[in-house]
């Protein structure tokens, strides 16, 4: 199989691989995934390596300029991986995105940094625009990793087991339940005695159960959202 190939670009190409270089994505770096990260500087052209300017119309802050973002994307050659650009004006990252992405040969992902970059390159390159969520980070860099995270421990032979994320949060449209492990009791905590039961049919359904009330209680959108469920219901 050929390698799941993610390139970044980005003012700061030392924040790569950063925490993916550990663990278990960075024991798939090289054998599963490769990463390139690109320096956007190095397409810059004038004598101070200037890669922002005022925002048209006045406020605080710089904008990344539209021709040197070009020059850095066209230098990436289009093997027809997705392109992204990581900004909290995109789309909310789900589950189900990042199970198509890991599915695809790779990504390129751009990484803003300063107040923005220029729309017109965006749309220009037609750029997919992802966030990460409701909430603003200095660069488009730490958002980059948390996808790349996302995608390459699903990635084939990068994870121990391969059920475990089927069943985790979110790949059913529903919270994870919740996980116990020895002693049998901590300050006075029993572990449910149904986990202990040896019974199976019984765990399945507390589990079942369980991630259900996690998320009617605390995502109501996702419930809202959730599969129909895909089991006939037992009959009564
Ligand atoms: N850059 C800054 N904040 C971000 C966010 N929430 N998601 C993606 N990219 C970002």
């Amino acid at each position: 199989m050929s390698l799941w190939r993610a390139t970044v670009l980005t003012l700061f190409p030392e924040m790569f691989p950063g925490p993916l270089g550990i663990s278990l994505a960075g024991k798939a770096l090289g054998p599963v995934w490769s990463l390139d990260a690109q320096d956007i500087r190095a397409h810059a052209t004038d004598r101070h390596r200037t890669v922002d300017d005022t925002p048209a119309g006045g406020g605080p802050g710089m904008v990344m300029k539209a021709d040197i973002i070009a020059r850095a994307l066209d230098a990436v050659p289009d093997d027809g991986r997705p392109r992204l650009v990581m900004t909290p004006r995109g789309t909310p990252l789900r589950q189900s995105r990042v199970i198509e992405l890991a599915a695809g040969s790779g990504v390129v992902v751009l990484c803003g940094r300063f107040e923005g970059i220029d729309q017109r390159v965006i749309e220009a390159r037609g750029l997919e625009e992802v966030s990460i969520g409701d909430y603003v980070l200095s660069g488009g860099e730490i958002a980059a990793l948390t996808l790349l995270d996302a995608c390459v421990r699903l990635l084939p032979g990068v994870m121990g087991k391969p059920d475990s994320a089927a069943e985790e949060s979110f790949s059913g449209g529903l919270l994870e339940y919740p996980q116990y492990t020895r002693p049998a009791e901590f300050e006075g905590r029993p572990i449910p005695a149904v986990l202990t039961s040896g019974d199976h049919k019984k765990i399945a359904e507390w589990r079942q159960n369980e991630a259900e009330r996690l998320t009617r209680e605390r995502r109501p959108d996702l419930w809202a959202g959730r599969p129909a469920p895909t089991k006939m219901p037992p009959k009564t």
